[in-house]
C-alpha cells in the first residue's frame, strides 16, 4: 500500500466506510484517469463539527454557499450536492445530514451543536467521461464485494434514487453535446424516423430547446430548463406541456446509447435491444444500464397558442377550490382540442400547437379560456391568452427567469394519474374536490395545488374513452393513455425536522397518496418521477404488475448479478434489499410510515 492509499484508506475511515477501507480506490481511480472523487459535503465549510471531529469554519466558503444555496448551478454542477436535499438527507435519522435551512437567502448558519455528516450521500463520485469509465466501474464493483453503485445526473430526482450512503456514484452530469439530424434512421433500422436530436445524457432541457430552436425544430422536455431530457426523464416516462399532442418523452425517443453492467456499451432501438428499448421507454432510470445520449424525434417550429392566467396569491382556500372545480369542469374539452400544460390552485398555464387554435390570431384560444379568464379578472388576477411566435419565446420569457433558484428543497409530492372518466360527470369532479377538503385537513394548502396536465391525450386516439388498448411500445403504466390529469400534492419538511416530525408528515403524504389511489380507481396508476418514495404498493403503481414482471425479466438479462439498485426500481427487493446499508435512510421511516398509515 502506497501513501496515497493510505491516505484514502483514512479518508474512508473518517466519512465511516469501514466496510469498504479495504477497496483499492486508487486502482479505480487510476484507470479512469483520477476522475473518482471522494465526497466531502460542501456545507462542511459552515459546520464546527465534522462527523463528530471539530471543524474550522470556512467564513468566506461557507457565506458564498448560503448566498448561493438553491442556486441551479452550485448544486447540479457540484456532484455532492443535489437539486432536491430529499437525495442528501438521511431521511430516518435528522442527526445525520450536512444542509442548510434555505426557507430565506442567505441560509442560516447551522446550529452550533449540529454536526455535519455525509447522510445520504455517496461516498464516492465518479465523473463520467467515456462508455469505457462506466465499463470500469462495473467491472470494479464485480471485483471488490461490498462496493454497491449508484447514478446520478442531475439530481432532481424525488425518490432518491440517485444517492444512496456509501455508494460509489456514476455521475454523467458532464456528458455534454447534441447533434441534430434532418431525417434520422435508428441504427441497423430500415425507416427512418423523420427530424431528430440526440442529446447527451446531462445536457439540460433549456439548451435542448435552444439548439432545437436554432434548428427551426421543437423538441419536447419538462417545464424547467434545468432538467436534462436523456436520462431520468424520458426513462420515467417523460411529461411535457405537448404531450396531449406529441406524445411523452418516451413515445417520442427512437434510440438510446446505454453502457450494461455486463460493461458493453449498446444501442437500444426498436430493431437492436428492442428489449432493453421497450424497457427504457418508461422503466425507470438507474436499472437497466447507464445511459450516455438518447435521440428523440423532433416536431418543426411553429407559433403556439398560449394561455396564462394567475389569481392573486391572497384568494382563500374556498376560492381555490371553486377554481379548481372549473379548472376540472373546462379541462375536459381543453384536452380533446389538444392543449396541456398546468394547473394549479392560482393558475392555469396551457399551450397549443394545433394550427385551429394558432391560425386565428387567438380567437379561439381566448374563447377556451374565457371562463377562467372572468373568475380571474374577478378576483384582481391577470389573463393573457394569445398565438406567439414559438414556444422558445415562452419559455425563456415566462420561465427560464424563474428556474434559476429552484433547488435546496426538502420536499416530497405523491401523484396520480386522473382517468378522463371522471372528467365526465359532476360526481367525479365533486369526488376530487372532496379529496382536497381531506388534504386541507391533513395540512395541504388548496393554493399550492400543482397538477400537470400532460397525459398523450389526443396523441394516440383522439378518444381515449372509448379507445382498445393498445401496444403502444412503451413499458410505463398503461395509466397514462387513459389519463386527463396526473393529480399532485407536495410537502415541504423543515430541513431541522426531528424524527417524529418528518414521520407525522410523510404518513400524512402516504395516506394522501393511498387515498388518491381509491379514489382513482385500481387500474390508475402514478407517474414514478413524481412519486411519493413510501408509496406501499409500488410495482402496481408506478409500472403496473404485468409490465414489472416483463421489465423484472429484461434487469435480469442485462444485470445478472444486480449491480445498478435504487429505491423502488425495477428489481429493487423490499425484503433484502432493505437491509442494505445504501437504503438505511429510508428503511426505518418506510415501517414506521406503514404502521401509522389511517384507515
Ligand atoms: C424542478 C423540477 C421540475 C421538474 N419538471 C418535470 C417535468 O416538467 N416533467 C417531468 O416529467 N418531470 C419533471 N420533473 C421530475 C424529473 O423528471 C425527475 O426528477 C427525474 O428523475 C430527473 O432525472 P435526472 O436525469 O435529472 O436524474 P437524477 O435525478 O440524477 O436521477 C434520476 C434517476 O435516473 C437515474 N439516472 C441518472 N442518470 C442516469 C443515466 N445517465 N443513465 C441511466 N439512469 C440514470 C438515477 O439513478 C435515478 O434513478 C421535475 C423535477 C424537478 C425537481
Ligand atoms: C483521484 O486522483 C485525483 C488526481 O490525482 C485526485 O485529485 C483525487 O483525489 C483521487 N481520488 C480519490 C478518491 O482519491
Ligand atoms: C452567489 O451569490 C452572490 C451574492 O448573492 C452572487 O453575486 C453570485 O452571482 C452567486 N453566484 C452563483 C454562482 O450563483
Ligand atoms: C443540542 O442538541 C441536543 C439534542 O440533539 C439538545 O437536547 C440540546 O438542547 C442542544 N443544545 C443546544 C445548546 O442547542
Ligand atoms: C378530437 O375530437 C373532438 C371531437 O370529439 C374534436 O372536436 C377535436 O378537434 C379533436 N381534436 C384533435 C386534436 O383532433
Ligand atoms: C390577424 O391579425 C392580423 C394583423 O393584426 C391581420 O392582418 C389578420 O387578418 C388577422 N387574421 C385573422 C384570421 O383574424
Ligand atoms: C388581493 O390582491 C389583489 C391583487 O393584488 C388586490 O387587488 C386585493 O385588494 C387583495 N385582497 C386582499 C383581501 O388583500
Ligand atoms: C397530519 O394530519 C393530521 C390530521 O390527520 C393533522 O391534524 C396534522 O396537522 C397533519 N400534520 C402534518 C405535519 O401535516
Amino acid at each position: 500500500m502506497g501513501a496515497k492509499s493510505s491516505f484514502l484508506t483514512a479518508a474512508a475511515a473518517m466519512t465511516g466506510l469501514a466496510s469498504a477501507s479495504e477497496v483499492p480506490w486508487d486502482t479505480l481511480n487510476s484507470t479512469v484517469s483520477g476522475r473518482l472523487q471522494p465526497a466531502i459535503p460542501i456545507e462542511k465549510a459552515c459546520f464546527t463539527s465534522y462527523n463528530g471531529h471539530p471543524n474550522t469554519v470556512d467564513t468566506e466558503t461557507c457565506d458564498f454557499i448560503r448566498a448561493n444555496y438553491t442556486s441551479n448551478s452550485l448544486r447540479i454542477d457540484n456532484p455532492q450536492v443535489y437539486m432536491q436535499l430529499t437525495n442528501q438527507i438521511c431521511v430516518s435519522d435528522p442527526s445525520d445530514q450536512c444542509v442548510l435551512d434555505a426557507k430565506s437567502l442567505p441560509a442560516t448558519m447551522p446550529s452550533s451543536n449540529s454536526t455535519c455528516r455525509t447522510g445520504n450521500v455517496p461516498s464516492y463520485f465518479l465523473e463520467v467521461k467515456t462508455a469505457a469509465d462506466v465499463s470500469a466501474a462495473f467491472n470494479f464493483a464485480k471485483e471488490n464485494q461490498g462496493v454497491e453503485i449508484s447514478v446520478k445526473n442531475s439530481g432532481h430526482d424525488f425518490m432518491t434514487r440517485s444517492s444512496g450512503k456509501g455508494t460509489l456514484n456514476l455521475w454523467t452530469h458532464k456528458l455534454q453535446g447534441m447533434t441534430y439530424h434532418d431525417n434520422f434512421k435508428p441504427q441497423g433500422c430500415e425507416k427512418s424516423v423523420g427530424a431528430a436530436m440526440t442529446v447527451m445524457a446531462g445536457v439540460s432541457t433549456g439548451d435542448a430547446y435552444n439548439f432545437a430552436d436554432a434548428h427551426n425544430a421543437l423538441i419536447m422536455g419538462p417545464y424547467a430548463p434545468s432538467v436534462p431530457i436523456s436520462a431520468g426523464w424520458v426513462t420515467g416516462g417523460g411529461h411535457n406541456v405537448f404531450a396531449p399532442v406529441f406524445g411523452l418523452g418516451a413515445d417520442r425517443v427512437v434510440e438510446f446509447s446505454i453502457v450494461t453492467p455486463d460493461g458493453v456499451e449498446r444501442v437500444a432501438n426498436e430493431q437492436q435491444n428492442s428489449d432493453l428499448f421497450w424497457a427504457l421507454r418508461g422503466g425507470g432510470g438507474g436499472a437497466f444500464g447507464v445511459i450516455l445520449s438518447a435521440t428523440h424525434r423532433v416536431e418543426p417550429r411553429t407559433p403556439i397558442a398560449y394561455a396564462d392566467i394567475h389569481l392573486p396569491s391572497n384568494i382563500s382556500t374556498d376560492q381555490a377550490l371553486d377554481w379548481v372545480k372549473l379548472l376540472a369542469e373546462d379541462s375536459l374539452a381543453w384536452g380533446y382540442a389538444g392543449w396541456g400544460g398546468h394547473v394549479g390552485g392560482t393558475f392555469v398555464t396551457h399551450f397549443n400547437p394545433l394550427p385551429a387554435l394558432t391560425n386565428d390570431n387567438g380567437t379561439a384560444a381566448r374563447a377556451a379560456f374565457q371562463r377562467a379568464t372572468d373568475f380571474a379578472i374577478a378576483l384582481g388576477g391577470t389573463s393573457h391568452v394569445a398565438v406567439e411566435e414559438s414556444f422558445s419565446t415562452i419559455f425563456n420569457r415566462d420561465m427560464v427567469p424563474k428556474d434559476t433558484k429552484m433547488g435546496g428543497n426538502f420536499h416530497f409530492t405523491t401523484t396520480r394519474l386522473m382517468p378522463t372518466s371522471m372528467f365526465e360527470s359532476a360526481e367525479g369532479i365533486e369526488t376530487l374536490i372532496q379529496y382536497m377538503h381531506e388534504a386541507i385537513d391533513m395540512g395541504f394548502d388548496p393554493r399550492s395545488f400543482y397538477t400537470p396536465v400532460t397525459t398523450p391525450f389526443v396523441y394516440k386516439a383522439n378518444d381515449t374513452k372509448n379507445a382498445e388498448p393498445k401496444d403502444y411500445g412503451t413499458s410505463m403504466t398503461q395509466a397514462w393513455y387513459k389519463a386527463l390529469w396526473h393529480v399532485e400534492s407536495s410537502k415541504a419538511i423543515p430541513v431541522g425536522s426531528t424524527y417524529q416530525e418528518r414521520l407525522t408528515a410523510l404518513t400524512n403524504l402516504t395516506t394522501l397518496t393511498v387515498k388518491l389511489e381509491n379514489i382513482m380507481g385500481a387500474d390508475g396508476g402514478s407517474y414514478m418521477n413524481e412519486a411519493d418514495p413510501y408509496t406501499p404498493d409500488w410495482k402496481e403503481s408506478f409500472y403496473g404488475l404485468d409490465n414489472y414482471e416483463k421489465l423484472l425479466k429484461i434487469k435480469n438479462k442485462y444485470d445478472p448479478q444486480s449491480l445498478l439498485k435504487c429505491w423502488k426500481c425495477v428489481g429493487f427487493d423490499e425484503e433484502k434489499d432493505s437491509d442494505l446499508e445504501r437504503f438505511a435512510c429510508n428503511k426505518k421511516i418506510q415501517a414506521d410510515i406503514i404502521k401509522g398509515l389511517k384507515a
